[in-house]
């Protein structure tokens, strides 16, 4: 693109103000912002008026298999899930393009190290969780990771120096999600420098579409893959490829299934597992209204009890058939670090709406999902922020917990 066309774009979209520092730039950092500016789409802008996504439906809990049905079949549905995996019919898909803000490292969130005696990286442990599963079916599976422009490649150095974990390389196939702009409530997208667009990942909702778009649906449909495993980067239990959550999906015959945990409280930040207008649903913790999330049930547990908790099991035939779909986009307010009066700022209040589309917009559109309880101290230690709730500090208590050397 050149400076002609950057200004006819612009001046569309009413976004002048990503050249204003055009002249003061060398030659190089112009071409750099004019190739940013190629990238923008400007089509998310439009859904800075309608904020968080989508009215809600008529909200209904969800049923799940408890954690004590599971138990009783247990044998039976790890059977069929290894089967499944024997036969190269499950894959895993990563989500770790995510930036992950609060956590505030300036490396990608796998990369952190949660030892204490010893390095042990988020990345590692989940590798070596998979591990547990590979050695007791005796085979490997694929795994995708999706990263971002952002944190791709450190993150695939990272995994090639670590010589892959021990795992085959050429079954961890890496790709790229994209990314949105970032803009102030006036709706004026801001410069991240003078060079410069601000830019962040787009939601996790776009993995199977991105996945799609990177060329991975010939390898999927080659290697007669009919699941996918889709997990969060930041859970240090994550259980991945769990041979019982497949088997128990099979058998189900829904088209999707998600873990979930009994929620702790009303006010516990995890999105719920319920039924919208009677499809499955799941309604993000800030948009459940307060007095469903406390209603409680005549026994005290609470009626939308079932958190997700980000591993969700997704049939391929299922996303191909939906894959036409829009997805909402939601909207986070954010303390986003900019350029203002020619000076970069960084903002410790929320100042800036990122647009994303989200992973649990997907369930609803999959049409069936088997909820499936996991025990949370075994299963979910999230790693969110640096101390406190969902913290380093909780997840290194939960894996020491759960045998973990750290
Ligand atoms: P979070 O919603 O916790 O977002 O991601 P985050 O970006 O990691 O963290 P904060 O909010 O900035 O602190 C949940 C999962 O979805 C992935 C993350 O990497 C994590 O595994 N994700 C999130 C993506 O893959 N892409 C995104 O655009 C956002």
């Amino acid at each position: 693109m050149d400076l002609t066309q950057a200004k006819r774009i612009l001046a569309e979209h009413g976004q002048m103000q990503l050249l204003d520092y055009y002249d003061r730039l060398t030659e190089e950092q112009r071409k750099s912002l004019l190739s940013d500016i190629a990238k923008i789409d400007f089509s998310v802008l439009g859904n800075l008026n309608s904020h968080s996504g989508r009215p809600l439906g008529e909200l209904s809990p969800a049923d799940a298999l408890s954690v004590d049905e599971i138990a009783a079949g247990a044998e039976e549905y790890e059977r069929a899930g290894l089967a499944a995996i024997r036969a190269g019919k499950v894959a895993a898909v990563l989500l770790a393009g995510g930036q992950g803000t609060r956590l505030g490292s300036s490396l990608p969130k796998g990369m952190f190290d949660i030892g204490l005696t010893r390095s042990l990286t988020i990345f590692e442990q989940q590798m070596n969780n998979i591990k547990q599963v590979t050695d007791k079916a005796g085979c490997l599976f694929d795994i995708f990771v999706m990263t971002s422009d952002i944190n791709d490649a450190v993150t695939r150095a990272y995994f090639s120096d670590a010589g892959y974990f021990g795992y085959d390389p050429q079954r961890i196939h890496f790709y790229r999600q994209k990314l949105a702009p970032v803009c102030s409530p006036e709706g004026k997208i801001y410069l991240d420098e003078m060079h410069k667009v601000a830019m962040s990942p787009n939601g996790n909702g776009g993995w199977y579409s991105s996945l799609v778009e990177a060329g991975y649906a010939g390898l999927l449909e080659s290697r007669g893959i009919e699941w996918l495993n889709v997990y969060a980067v930041d859970n240090v239990l994550q259980r991945i490829c769990d041979p019982v959550f497949i088997g128990a999906t099979l058998k189900s015959g829904c088209a999707c299934s998600g873990k979930v945990v009994a929620k702790v409280s009303p006010e516990e930040r995890v999105g719920v597992l319920c039924k919208e207008d009677g499809l499955p649903s799941i309604v993000e913790y800030y948009e459940m209204p307060a007095e469903l999330a406390a209603r409680r049930d005549p026994d005290g547990r609470l009626t939308f009890r079932y958190g997700v908790i980000l591993n969700y099991l997704f049939s391929v035939g299922r996303l191909n058939e939906i894959s036409g779909s829009r997805l909402p986009c939601h909207l986070a307010f954010k303390a986003v670090p900019h350029i203002e009066n020619g000076v970069r700022v960084t903002p410790t209040e929320p100042c800036g709406y990122k647009f994303e589309t989200l992973a649990v917009d997907i369930v609803r559109l999959m049409g069936s999902c088997l909820a499936f309880e996991v025990v949370r101290e075994r299963e979910f230690a999230p790693v969110k922020n640096r101390t406190g709730v969902d913290s380093v500090d909780s997840a290194r208590e939960l894996l020491r917990l759960n045998g973990v050397k750290l």
